[in-house]
């Protein structure tokens, strides 16, 4: 890339040249989050993949959302800056593998949280995100029996508040699986005016020590009505961005992990992505996210309705 090249400027030139809409999550970086038509949570994400009407949708976030997006608008172009941005959750649910899970519970409905790929999307009954997952669960009868895949962690929190017993699959994000909960304790006790919050990927034990649990754009509402004026933050550090805009007088400090050797905190799918790939993305119109026209028409299923239902 030539290095006297605006690329905010050329972004937002191409962004309108090509009738593209840019559609972030929260955990990229900040100037991406800055960039975008839409910053949200996957499921005002997929809300506003399903509502627009622009002819392009470049996704800044990790694939599964570009892929939902695709399932959303088959028509349209959808591209993303990495097609590398995987996700750990969705990597954590192999098609064939989750097929056989599945037979062995043949009276069983499956809800999908949208951290997943589209393969096993086409499997699912309804597709759920970490906002909207409680109301997901209680649209069934109390009586029908439930697969929840692929984030054992929501899925334990879920059957914990809705006192079900869902079948989960054992996957897991690796960034909300880090945390050390004797740290946070820890920081609780050096800051007790803070407000620890955590998502609900999280490990049981991290959330029973949370004041508020929910999606990203949960948290971000929780930090803006809240009085308290410090937070303790258990999930990617990218929302902090997003909560030190909205409430500059507050104070946000990113929950500790296990391994302090790393930026434990960051996702290393979501951070794939940069300024100089969403221009090169968006000047050649690739990478692209293509899918069967078969697993279109089935994972769109059980999408439409999680949209439906979320309305
Ligand atoms: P939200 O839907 O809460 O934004 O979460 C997405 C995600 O990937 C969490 O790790
Ligand atoms: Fe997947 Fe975890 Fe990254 Fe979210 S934070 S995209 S669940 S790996």
């Amino acid at each position: 890339i030539d290095p006297s090249l605006k690329l905010v400027e050329e972004i937002k030139r191409l962004k309108k040249e090509k009738n593209a809409v840019i559609l972030s999550h929260f955990y990229v970086e900040g100037a991406l989050q800055d960039i975008a038509d839409y910053v949200g949570d996957s499921l005002g994400l997929a809300q506003a993949a399903a509502s627009t009407d622009a002819e392009m949708i470049v996704f800044v976030g990790v694939h599964f959302m570009a892929e939902t997006a695709k399932i959303i608008n088959p028509d349209k172009k959808v591209i993303l800056p990495d097609l590398k941005a995987s996700c750990s959750l969705a990597e954590s649910a192999p098609a064939d593998k989750f097929a056989e899970f599945k037979a062995k519970y043949p009276d069983h409905k499956v809800i999908t949280y949208v951290n997943a790929t589209a393969a096993l999307k086409t499997m699912s009954d309804i597709v759920c995100t970490s906002a909207n997952a409680k109301k997901i669960v209680d649209s069934f009868p109390e009586d029908q029996k439930l697969i929840f895949a692929p984030d054992k962690n929501l899925g334990n929190y879920i059957n914990s508040i809705t006192g079900r017993s869902m079948v989960l699959w054992d996957g897991a994000c690796m960034v909300h699986e880090q945390y050390s909960v004797e740290k946070i304790i820890d920081l609780m006790d050096a800051h007790p005016d803070a407000e620890f919050i955590a998502h609900p990927e999280c490990e049981k034990p991290v959330l029973l020590l949370a004041k508020h649990i929910g999606s990203t754009t949960a948290l971000l509402n929780y930090v803006q009505s809240s009085d308290a004026k410090k937070f303790i933050v258990a999930t990617e550090s990218g929302i902090l961005h997003q909560m030190t805009k909205a409430c500059p007088d507050k104070v946000f400090i990113p929950a500790p992990s296990n391994d302090s050797t790393c930026a434990c905190n960051d996702c290393e799918y979501m951070k794939l992505n940069s300024l100089q790939k969403l221009y090169i993305c968006l000047k050649h119109e690739q990478p692209e996210v293509t899918l069967p026209q078969d697993v279109i028409e089935k994972a769109r299923i059980p999408i439409q309705r999680m949209l439906e239902i979320s309305k």
